[in-house]
């Protein structure tokens, strides 16, 4: 069966990684959570205090980072590690989500970043998620998703996910810290966060998990025959 690529963008928080590897996982395909790569770099920076002013330590910082995914049988789900070591749970806390946006509006990490992301897809057979896959990275990709849910419903689902991994955040904290995000992935000069013209809009307000990848399954299943080499 012809491989497809599938980009899922959108804002934060609207669950793009959980029904993207969901997908994935239906479809036999890999998983690529490019939030996570962008969540990477920043922590790199925090930890080695790259001057994000100064585009020569940047420059130099992205030369030694080294970022990949590994499953991890028992949690079921891809790991980041960044050179070498899994930094899965240090990527997705709050000090990180503060700072991302600003990281990731850099020139020089997106153009970085954009190239590692295109060779993963290379082979296709890849669900990719994050906020400018189906605009940027892969502008042809066969099928694009926006996802997109209300401002509450974020909130609320970005604090019970961070509950789960044991860290109680403060409701009002988060909304401000989306808000934020939200401002700065729209805004950015290069590549910002907006919808393809040919994406498929799923509001996830009010469908559940499993009602999301099947929508998209169904979806996939279409361009797949699509695709398919005529006899
Ligand atoms: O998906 P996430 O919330 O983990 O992403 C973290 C940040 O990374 C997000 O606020 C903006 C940035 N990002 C990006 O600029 N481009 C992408 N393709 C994915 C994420």
């Amino acid at each position: 069966m012809k491989k497809i690529v599938i980009a899922i963008d959108g804002f934060s928080a609207c669950g793009k990684s959980s029904t993207a590897k969901r997908v994935a996982a239906k479809l036999n395909y890999a998983y690529i959570d490019t939030g996570a790569m962008y969540r990477a770099v920043t922590y790199y920076f925090l930890e080695n205090y790259i001057n994000l002013t100064n585009p020569k330590a940047v420059e130099d910082a992205l030369k030694k980072i080294h970022i990949e995914f590994h499953h991890n049988q028992r949690s079921e789900s891809n790991e980041t590690y960044l050179n070498g070591l899994n930094v899965e749970d240090e990527i997705r806390q709050m000090r990180i989500s503060d700072k991302v946006s600003e990281v990731s509006a850099l020139p020089q990490v997106r153009s970085c970043m954009v190239e590692q992301q295109r060779k993963m897809g290379r082979k296709k057979g890849v669900v990719m998620d994050g906020r400018d896959i189906g605009t940027a990275v892969f502008p042809s990709a066969e099928l694009k998703i926006f996802m997109t849910a209300d401002f509450e419903t974020r909130s609320a689902r970005r604090q019970k996910e961070l509950l789960e991994k044991d860290q109680l955040v403060d409701l009002e904290d988060i909304k401000k810290n989306l808000l934020k995000r939200d401002h700065i992935d729209t805004t950015r000069q290069e590549n910002p966060l907006r919808q393809a013209e040919d994406a498929h809009v799923i509001d996830t307000t009010h469908v559940t998990l499993d009602e999301q990848v099947d929508m998209i399954l169904h979806l996939a299943a279409t361009k797949i025959i699509d695709n398919e080499p005529s006899a």
